[in-house]
């Protein structure tokens, strides 16, 4: 199944593959796959070098697995079980620590994209449960979870989720946040 971006202008094959489904298949992911997706994220810039990531993997049947599913919100629960791993990202602390994080995971998620992986990240879970169940330090604060897989059907989920897993992705139009001189004004390349 595909859910290509239909563009306004040619990008990457990879940034057009990429969508984040909710079905997922059941199969295992291969180690080097997962290692190449933590690599990626490892050499994903980050102010002053600070790289203020962290993630705890789950995979399936393990207990790792089993407390991130814990913290996920009810709706997450309901498709994030179809997938072979569950992680949670965290970041330490500084000026632009969310900023950071969410790039690396930018930078992993292609790197998945490109073995064929699919991601999907998720705000829906309790971070206070997250750093509490992983014992988190001080000053780190659990930022999103995450499902990854191989994309599976549609069929295995709840009717009302197969309906958005279906449907076209949409997007705003580029002249509503590309500005140019003041926000607001549309930029000339639009
Ligand atoms: C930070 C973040 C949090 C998200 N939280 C959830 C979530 O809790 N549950 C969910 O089903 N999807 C979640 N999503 C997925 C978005 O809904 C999805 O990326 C968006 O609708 C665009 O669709 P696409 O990724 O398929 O292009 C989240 C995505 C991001 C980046």
């Amino acid at each position: 199944m595909s859910k290509e971006a239909k563009t306004d202008y040619e990008i990457h094959a990879l940034l057009k593959k990429r969508w984040s489904p909710r079905a997922f298949a059941d199969r295992k992911i291969e180690k080097e796959k997962l290692q190449r997706m933590f690599e990626a994220a490892r050499w994903s810039p980050s102010a002053s070098n600070e790289q203020p990531w962290y993630f705890i993997i789950g995979e399936k049947g393990d207990e790792t697995y089993d407390k991130i599913y814990d913290c996920l919100v009810e709706f997450n629960q309901k498709w994030a079980k179809f997938a072979p791993i569950l992680f949670i990202s965290v970041g330490k602390e500084n000026n632009t620590y969310q900023y950071d994080v969410g790039q690396s995971l930018a930078h992993l998620t292609f790197q998945a994209t490109a073995d064929g992986l699919y991601v999907h990240q998720m705000a829906g879970f309790s971070k206070g449960k997250a750093k509490e169940l992983f014992d988190l330090p001080d000053y780190h604060q659990a930022l999103t979870a995450i499902a990854v897989g191989y994309i599976g059907k549609p069929e295995i989920l709840h009717p009302r989720m197969q309906k958005s897993e279906l449907a076209e992705r949409e997007r705003k139009k580029m002249d509503v946040f590309v500005f140019s001189g003041k926000f607001g004004n549309k930029s000339k390349l639009i």
